[in-house]
């Protein structure tokens, strides 16, 4: 074969493989398991207020129960806000529709809002319909990248078995998983502290969502616009 012939040869098979991995259907939406642990890193900048912290989130979605854990709530806007910038641990834990502030520390909790508000567990689906990006390798691993625009963008990277890698929401928030334990959680982990009680309210963010829900039911439902957030 000539030279033209090979050129010709490596295009013709170039074009063939491009339509042949543009022919393979996407992957299904993402659906969160049902029940997992999953340890994070995060960073955060809200508005030129940046932060990094570590954390763990509990999920359990038969029970409806949600528990994020942060070793620094300080960036995180509805910890950081309640307690005004405070450097200590943080947990949010929503338990019957309801969404606690927990600074255990400090052995201290406020009421932060619920589901009326947009503020209950995250649903498994939250990605219905989320746009396949393609496979990225991420450290290493390739994933599967689906994005989802709205009043802000989420990025989302999970891998085949759906189990969650990343999930960046556009630019504030951006949460690195470590790992995903399918194993079913102590119900212990989402145990309401005594030290809560719904008369102590948390302000900043937790408050404006109760506002903004209590002036908007009959619209939008007052949708918070962070993924975590339902
Ligand atoms: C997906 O879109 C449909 C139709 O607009 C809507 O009913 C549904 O609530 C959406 N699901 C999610 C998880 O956003
Ligand atoms: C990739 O690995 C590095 C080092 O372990 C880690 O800091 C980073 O968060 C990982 N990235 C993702 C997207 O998991």
């Amino acid at each position: 074969m000539n030279v033209v012939g090979v050129v010709f040869l490596f295009l013709v098979l170039g074009v063939v493989g491009a339509e042949s991995i543009r022919l393979s259907p996407d992957p299904p939406s993402p659906v969160l398991p049902a029940t997992f642990t999953a340890g994070f890193d995060e960073t955060m900048d809200y508005f030129g207020l940046t932060g990094a912290t570590q954390g763990v989130l509990y999920y359990d979605s038969l029970k409806g129960y949600e528990r994020m854990d942060r070793e620094n709530g300080e960036a995180d806007r509805y910890c950081g806000t309640a307690h005004l910038f405070s450097k200590t641990p943080c947990t949010h834990l929503i338990v019957d529709s309801t969404r606690w502030l927990i600074f255990p520390q400090r052995q201290s909790c406020c009421y932060c809002c619920d589901s009326a508000d947009g503020c209950g567990i995250v649903k498994r689906d939250f990605l219905a319909n989320a746009t396949f990006v393609g496979y990225e390798e991420v450290n290493g691993t390739s994933v599967q990248h689906w994005k989802e625009e709205g009043l802000q963008e989420n990025d989302y990277w999970q891998t085949d078995d759906q189990k969650p890698v990343r999930l960046y929401q556009k630019p504030n928030d951006d949460m690195r998983f470590k790992g995903t334990d399918l194993k079913p959680i102590d119900p212990s982990v989402f145990q309401v502290p005594d030290y809560c009680s719904s008369d102590k309210q948390c302000g900043g963010t937790c408050s404006f969502l109760r506002k903004r829900a209590s002036r908007s039911v009959s619209k939008s439902g007052g949708r918070p616009k962070g993924i975590l957030v339902e």
